[in-house]
């Protein structure tokens, strides 16, 4: 037996199922002789039921079960929304658990100052999940500042830059900028400071996006630091870069400069005569720090497995008091934002105030906040609408077909397709396809509208792994990137970057007039997919039926008439199949046309063979 193998397996819980509770699941996974994974917990209960199907564990909506018990874990991971979190390390470290917290512990220093207390009253191990100290280039950088590659450090810079923007719904409780996305910043300067605490930060920032603006948040910041022994830090960050995920450090000292420069696709940088061309940025924080989140949770496991009295353990005691140095800062930085002067890290505690309740609450408290929120959740229903006209640029669309017309996510048959939506409560197209045949419809679009909906695979985990799609960018109505938008009566997207494009924010963009409306570039979503999947496992449907199935959310064209300078003859005999399937699709139809559950009905089957889509298809 290996000395790895008899290391004891901890049995761990995850909390919150959402995309931090992705990249920890993954890690998870690719440790097997390490972790076992015990318990999901989501408050969403369906999803936590379906993840527990799909990993082989125990769910809950809540922690108690996990904690005690045969099936009691040894550690939790805490991935849940922010404002959860203080209450569930309390929970978790109360039982005697490890915990691995997702950041920020809590925004209320006093409850950071407490979890830190009571995990070392406890001599738990607690970590906090800022992996960037994790990242090999971060690493590499702080060994060569500490090895004194450059000398005394003078100035340090950060710079994050978020992309796509996260979902307004998660920023409504994800604290503010400051909280959520700073605070990684901060805790870099504290990594590569080597723990200094500054004296003063001064905080500037706007919010360039109506919604965020509504919540009073900003969505770009620039924030300087001054430290005692002179050192100088700046960061600056923003919610969307629109070029992808940009982090980089620069460290300058008196012998030299350290610089992390932003990671790439690919290092392959092509020259020509008119220029050097590099490869673009990493989409996102998954792929980004995929290593960082790996190796954060191996070292966690390792802490674990060492045990309270090892020198690891003692060290992590120690370092844990930085967490109320970082959350201090945290809300310095925040302070000088709002009160738009210079503030002294000292003096934040003494501005900290307790309101009648018990809680502590900063004197600058933003008291329009709650009416505005309110506000917020009015205009949510357009927010989807919003973010996918604004995120849906041609770069974003080529950045797709790249990652999904590969076809190498794995092999479904149609009915295992229609089986998982049929599980998640989704029956539409077998609905519509019921529809389509009791009503005479030809045998194509009996099949079109069976299948017009399994793009949605696109928004599942289990499917999409890595390159897994908020719902924007798989559900809603489509339109061709490009060119201008046409968008009668939806709101506006100005925000879109490529409608300042020079070519893109024309009329006509990059087609002709009269082009085709099937030849045009459209935003991605579930209709391209399968229309893309349909062509690569060569069906034999008709020209019109994979049209019909690529157009069938082209509502602005084929109910409002709008693009309709592209359109060639040829549209006619699409336009009219496209009404029709959607006639069919139409939800609000009563009927006892709806089969109640799902089977496999023959002529289904007949079908799939005619137009050679039975068996397994790539997907
Ligand atoms: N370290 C990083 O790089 C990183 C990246 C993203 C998010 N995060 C952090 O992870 C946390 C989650 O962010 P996300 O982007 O995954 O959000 P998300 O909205 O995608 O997922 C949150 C999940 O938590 C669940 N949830 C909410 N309240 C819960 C409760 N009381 N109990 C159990 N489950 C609950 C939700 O149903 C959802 O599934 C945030 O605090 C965020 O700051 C960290």
């Amino acid at each position: 037996m290996t000395k790895e193998a008899q290391k004891p397996v901890v049995k761990v819980a995850v909390i919150g199922l959402g995309r931090a509770g992705h990249f920890h699941l993954q890690s998870i996974t690719d440790l097997p002789q390490a972790v076992k994974l015990t318990w999901v917990i989501d408050v969403d209960k369906e999803k936590a039921q379906r993840i527990a199907a799909e990993r082989g564990c125990n769910w809950s909506d809540q922690l108690d079960e996990a904690l005690k018990g045969p099936d009691a874990v040894d550690a939790v991971v805490i991935a849940s929304a922010t404002d959860t979190h203080f209450p569930y390390i309390m929970q978790a470290l109360r039982a005697d658990k490890a915990v691995l917290a997702e950041k920020p512990i809590s925004h209320e220093l006093h409850e950071v100052e407490e979890a830190v207390e009571l995990a070392k009253t406890k001599n738990l191990a607690f970590v906090c999940g800022y992996q960037r100290r994790a990242d090999r280039h971060f690493r590499e950088l702080k060994r060569q500042l500490d090895a004194g590659a450059i000398g005394n450090l003078k100035l340090l810079k950060t710079c994050s830059r978020d992309n796509p923007i996260p979902p307004m719904e998660y920023l409504r409780t994800s604290g503010g900028i400051f909280h959520d996305m700073l605070i990684h910043d901060f805790d870099m300067l504290d990594f590569l400071s080597g723990g200094q605490v500054p004296e003063s930060v001064t905080a500037t920032g706007h919010s360039y996006h109506p919604e965020i603006e509504a919540m009073g948040d900003v969505d770009i910041c620039a924030v300087m630091f001054k430290y005692a022994s002179g050192l100088i830090a700046m960061v600056d960050t923003c919610r969307n870069a629109s070029y992808g995920y940009d982090q980089r450090i620069e460290a300058f000292g008196e012998r030299g400069m350290l610089t992390a420069k932003n990671e790439l696709t690919s290092t392959v940088e092509l020259a020509k005569a008119d220029g050097h061309r590099m490869p673009s940025a990493l989409y996102s924080f998954p792929q980004r720090y995929v290593q960082a989140y790996k190796s954060e949770l191996t070292e966690f496991i390792e802490l674990v497995q060492a045990g309270r009295d090892s020198e690891l353990h003692r060290l992590e005691q120690k370092a844990m008091l930085r967490h109320p140095n970082v959350v201090r800062t945290t809300i310095a930085a925040e302070m000088s934002w709002k009160q738009g002067n210079t503030m002294e890290i000292a003096k934040v505690d003494s501005l900290l105030t307790r309101t009648p309740d018990g809680a502590v609450a900063t004197k600058v408290d933003d008291m329009q906040r709650p009416e505005k929120l309110r506000r917020l959740d009015i205009v949510e229903e357009m927010l989807s609408k919003y973010e996918k006209h604004c995120m849906q640029t041609v770069a974003f669309v080529k950045e797709q077909h790249e990652r999904w017309l590969k076809f190498d996510k794995g092999e479904l048959s149609v009915f295992e397709a229609l089986q998982i939506l049929s599980d998640l409560g989704d029956r539409r197209g077998l609905q519509a396809a019921e529809r389509c045949r009791g009503q005479g419809a030809p045998d194509w679009l009996q099949l079109v509208a069976l299948i017009h909906d399994l793009g949605k695979v696109m928004a599942l985990p289990q499917l999409a792994g890595k390159d897994l799609l908020d719902e924007w960018a798989v559900l809603g109505d489509s339109f061709p990137v490009g060119c201008a938008p046409d968008m009668v009566g939806l709101p506006d997207s100005k925000k879109n970057l490529d409608h300042s494009h020079p070519l893109y924010g024309t009329k006509n963009g990059i087609y002709q007039s009269g082009c085709g409306i099937s030849n045009l570039m459209m935003s991605w979503g579930k209709d391209e997919y399968i229309y893309h999947m349909l062509k690569f496992n060569k069906c034999t449907l008709p020209a019109e039926a994979l049209n019909t199935i690529r157009l069938q959310s082209f509502s602005l064209w084929h109910e409002k008439g709008a693009y309709s300078q592209f359109e060639a003859t040829e549209d006619a005999e699409t336009l009219k199949w496209v009404k029709e399937l959607n006639q069919m699709c139409r939800s609000d139809r009563t009927g006892d046309d709806q089969p109640a559950g799902f089977g496999q009905a023959d002529w289904m089957v007949e079908l799939l063979k005619k137009y050679n889509m039975d068996g397994k298809l790539k997907w």
